[in-house]
């Protein structure tokens, strides 16, 4: 047995219940991680590369005490991924560039003291299309509804029968290939949380659950391709594909998000106004 397996839980296929220990731990690294996001957000514009900003994501999470929970994982070599335009999720860094009119998803796990923090957001490069723009403003508009469910009682479908809700009023398709998942102590624990399911349906919500809520809304249809170099998901019909993710915890009365920027730039809209 390595020394991971004995210092980390095992996945027993039950969602697991945290305590407020949990929560305290989750905060932190959540919080972590949205402040990672945030510095990113003057570094993203026409011309820098995605190498370059996952090199900002590495040092930034060493430089705070905590490390990285994708470098190593199942043989990923990066900080981040850095899904740009018609690329769904799990984009890989490299030295293309970015430029004028591009959406980029940035999407950061981080382990601070043992807990996952697993956040990602949309980042406009430049000077963006309404159409783009549009589809990362109603995907962030879905993740919220989606959140805006969660609480003792409800069911995991309803946070993808809100989140599908949304994307059909605005003729948007919901990616079926990836989904949310839980997390805590480990980085991909049960269960998984569908997008794209009905309301009712799925597991109660119980307080101390701890799960991400990530969905990926395309501009066309809903197929995914994942590339040959074993990661890259694209949608098949190239179209613009946007995501945005928070990890949350099931209150007694509702839902924390542990991923909230401090400075609210995990909304898009707030960022723009900010900055620029
Ligand atoms: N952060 C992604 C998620 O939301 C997982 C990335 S795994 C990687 O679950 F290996 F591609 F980085
Ligand atoms: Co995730
Ligand atoms: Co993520």
């Amino acid at each position: 047995m390595t020394e991971t397996e004995l210092l980390l839980p095992l996945r027993t296929g039950e969602i697991r219940i945290h305590d407020a220990e949990g929560f305290e731990g989750m905060r932190r690294a959540g919080r972590l991680v949205a402040e990672c996001l945030d510095m990113l957000v003057p570094e993203v514009k026409p011309g820098v590369t995605t190498e370059y900003l996952d090199r900002r994501v590495f040092e930034f999470v060493n430089d705070h005490g905590a490390i990285s929970a994708t470098v190593g994982y199942r043989g990923y070599r990066h900080a981040s991924c850095i899904s740009v335009n018609h690329v769904i999720c799990h984009g890989i860094p490299g030295p293309k560039a970015l430029k004028d009119g591009d959406i980029a998803n940035i999407d950061v796990t981080l382990i601070l003291d043992g807990w996952h923090g697993d956040h990602s957001r949309m980042y406009g490069v430049g000077d963006v299309k309404r159409k783009a723009e549009r589809l990362m403003e109603v995907t962030y508009e879905a993740m919220m509804a989606g959140i805006a469910q969660i609480k003792p009682g409800n069911h995991f479908g309803d946070i993808g029968g809100a989140i599908s809700e949304i994307a059909r009023l605005n003729r948007y398709s919901v990616v079926e290939d990836f989904c949310g998942h839980g997390l805590g102590r480990l980085f991909h624990d049960e269960p998984n949380v569908v997008h794209s399911s009905a309301y009712g349906t799925g597991p109660e919500l119980k307080p101390g659950m701890f799960f991400t809520v990530e969905p990926m809304l395309n501009l066309g249809r809903k197929d995914a391709a994942v590339l040959p170099d074993g990661w890259t998901a694209v949608t098949r019909d190239r179209q613009l594909s946007a995501q945005f993710e928070h990890s949350v915890g099931v209150t007694e009365t509702g839902v924390e998000i542990f991923t909230a920027s401090p400075k609210g730039w995990h909304e898009p809209f707030k960022v723009k106004s900010q900055v620029s």
